[in-house]
């Protein structure tokens, strides 16, 4: 059958019901729910914990605490969950599932975390964004709860980014977007994935990679040239 063709999409709404759905649609919900786990660990890891010896200040240290405790239990809630709907603890292990190309960067300063968590975030808040009307209800849920985190995590980036540029560090902010910027568009996948136009079949998501890719950039290139006054690297 092709992946365009019309389906009944289920509203699925529990763990238990799931297993009562066809074999697509549960392989869907478990890499998506995968990518979720593996990713907020690895993140966490790579990014929030370590940043936390970065921070310049107590109370930048006291905010970049609770960004990674928010950041850990994300992972710990899509764990729980890939728990639920019986998915092996190997899949959701960082050395065998390999994180997205984002987390490759090496954190080293306080500017490129700030710049990681204005920019990073807020391409999480799209997926999440795009979970909230997901055809399995557990998902849907699990995006409601976190939502409000990763804004604060995208908030918390771009004031401490205009700090930093307030008060003369621009040359540092602008390297960092330099850097790091490239590798996000990434993010989002291939423009003719496969998975994606499975989960848009079965409503677990929403929108295609290139739309939600495109709005990113539009979004990244107001936050960056209009707000902060800075230049958005060219990518290919
Ligand atoms: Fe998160
Ligand atoms: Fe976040």
């Amino acid at each position: 059958m092709s992946t365009t063709e019309a389906v009944h999409v289920p509203e699925v709404k529990t763990a238990a019901e799931l297993a009562q759905q066809p074999e697509e649609y549960r392989t869907a919900v478990e890499k998506i729910v995968i990518s979720h786990a593996v990713n907020e660990l690895y993140g966490a890891q790579v990014f929030d914990e370590p940043a936390i010896k970065l921070a310049p200040t107590p109370y930048a240290k006291w905010l970049t605490c609770r960004v990674a405790m928010e950041e850990y239990h994300h992972h710990v809630r899509f764990k729980a969950l890939a728990d639920e709907i019986g998915v092996a603890a190997q899949r959701m292990d960082p050395e065998q599932k390999r994180p997205l190309s984002i987390f490759s960067f090496e954190l080293k300063t306080w500017p490129e975390f700030c710049v990681i968590k204005a920019i990073a975030d807020y391409a999480e808040i799209l997926q999440v964004e795009d979970l909230l009307h997901c055809s399995f209800h557990p998902l849907r849920n699990l995006a409601r709860i976190t939502m409000p985190e990763e804004k604060f995590h995208a908030k918390f980036g771009r004031d401490f980014c205009l700090e930093l540029i307030q008060r003369g560090d621009a040359a540092e902010v602008q390297d960092a977007i330099d850097r790091y910027f490239p590798i996000t568009p990434g993010f989002f996948g291939a423009s003719q994935s496969k998975n994606n136009e499975i989960y848009r079949k079965w409503k677990l998501k929403q929108r295609s990679n290139e739309e939600m890719r495109q709005d990113f950039l539009t979004r990244v290139t107001e936050l960056v040239e209009r707000d902060f006054g800075l230049k958005l690297p060219a990518v290919s």
